[in-house]
């Protein structure tokens, strides 16, 4: 059942490339509109929309903080990501002119499913992204998104992940052109970018000796910080997610800006620090940051775009992904951090697929 693969995790990070492919075929195609099955927003309905909100829990949190970028960007809606469990208790302002976007892998999570139903209960659109057809969530939402990612069984989770954000991203799409904040011309750019992440992601996963070889040199610390601007923030939030449930080293993400408002005290001699730095418009100030914590003593090991080679100048180790349209970077440099993770639980010789005091679906609060 694992297909040949030690673990799920592996084999889920490997399915990537098609799980994105099957999210977008039969949606988005070159000259054509956006087709969503159960996605019945209207030109009109969307007129009156002044708000959205974004709310999920864990990794699902993090490709919503991806999407409110993506989402702000292409639609010019103002956007909102929140962690569930915040959100149902803080009595957030919702009416009719708000569209509430709930993501949740499996559709059951309970603080997700409880935002969900005030959403509702407050008279917002509903819409949910889940993976689980006929889910909970699926049932309650007034339009689902159904991400085709197959199950996943590992605890941490992967691919459902990059579905999820490959779909905020689809949707980014619809909503824009339905209100015309894109002409055709950028919409179909957008889609040709978007079709063909399947093949970026699956360079990236060349990458595994590079990464197993820096896991091998550095499994044995204690804390490890992740650092990046705009989705590469996000990006660095789900990759110290991911180190802290598979290998429980600690690990903290912060906006690289932050750094001088804190985090650079914990720097010191040998502290690791993963740098994620695809962002064109932002680069020098990444590598502002990396002299920064390289000056304090840091081992770095930085993931950039080709082209960018100069980086390894600052840098003790550096990984490069292939270039897409920047909203899209997320779903390709998210791929070496998950192997980098798994290489480091493995090294340390943790429970890969089912990590301590974890469940893959949390139906309680
Ligand atoms: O099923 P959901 O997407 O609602 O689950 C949300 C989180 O519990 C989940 O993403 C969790 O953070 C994973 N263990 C992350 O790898």
């Amino acid at each position: 059942e694992k297909g040949g693969y030690e673990h799920f995790m592996i084999k889920e990070i490997h399915e990537q490339p098609k799980a994105i492919r099957d999210t977008m075929t039969s949606r988005i195609a070159l000259g054509e509109d956006v087709k969503l099955d159960n996605i019945e927003i209207t030109k009109e309905d969307l007129e009156k929309i002044n708000k959205v909100y974004i709310v999920a829990c864990g990794t699902a949190y993090y490709a919503g903080v991806v999407g409110k970028y993506v989402i702000e960007k292409m639609a010019k809606i103002s956007v909102e990501t929140d962690v569930a469990s915040e959100f149902r208790y803080r009595d957030p302002l919702i009416d009719e002119n708000t569209l509430m976007i709930v993501v949740s892998q499996s559709g059951e999570t309970a603080d997700t499913l409880a935002a969900l139903r005030l959403a509702k209960k407050s008279g917002a659109r509903v819409m949910v992204i889940t993976n689980v057809v006929g889910s909970t969530m699926a049932r309650e939402a007034d339009d689902v998104f159904y991400t085709w990612a197959g199950p996943e069984i590992a605890v941490a989770s992967t691919k459902a992940y990059v579905t999820q954000m490959v779909a905020l991203d689809i949707l980014a799409l619809h909503l824009a052109r339905l209100k015309g904040t894109i002409t055709k011309e950028e919409g179909e750019e957008f889609k040709k970018e978007l079709l063909a992440l399947p093949e970026k992601v699956e360079d990236a996963l060349k990458h595994k000796e590079v990464i197993q070889k820096f896991a091998s040199k550095n499994y044995h610390v204690k804390d490890m910080f992740f650092l990046g601007r705009g989705v590469d923030h996000a990006v660095a939030l789900e990759g110290a997610l991911k180190l802290k449930e598979l290998s429980y080293i600690h690990a903290e993400a912060y906006a690289g800006g932050e750094l001088k408002h804190g985090p650079i005290a914990l720097i010191e001699d040998g502290t690791p620090v993963v740098v994620v730095a695809t962002q064109e418009k932002i680069f020098d100030k990444m590598v502002s940051n990396i002299k920064e914590v390289t000056t304090r003593g840091a081992k770095v090991l930085a993931f950039a775009t080709e082209g960018h080679e100069e980086i390894e100048k600052s840098v003790n180790s550096a990984l490069y992904v292939q270039k897409t349209h920047p909203l899209l970077t997320p779903v390709v440099s998210i791929v070496p951090l998950q192997l980098f993770s798994y290489y480091m639980a493995l090294e340390k010789g943790c429970d890969v697929d089912k990590p301590r005091n974890l469940a893959k679906s949390v139906t309680v609060e």
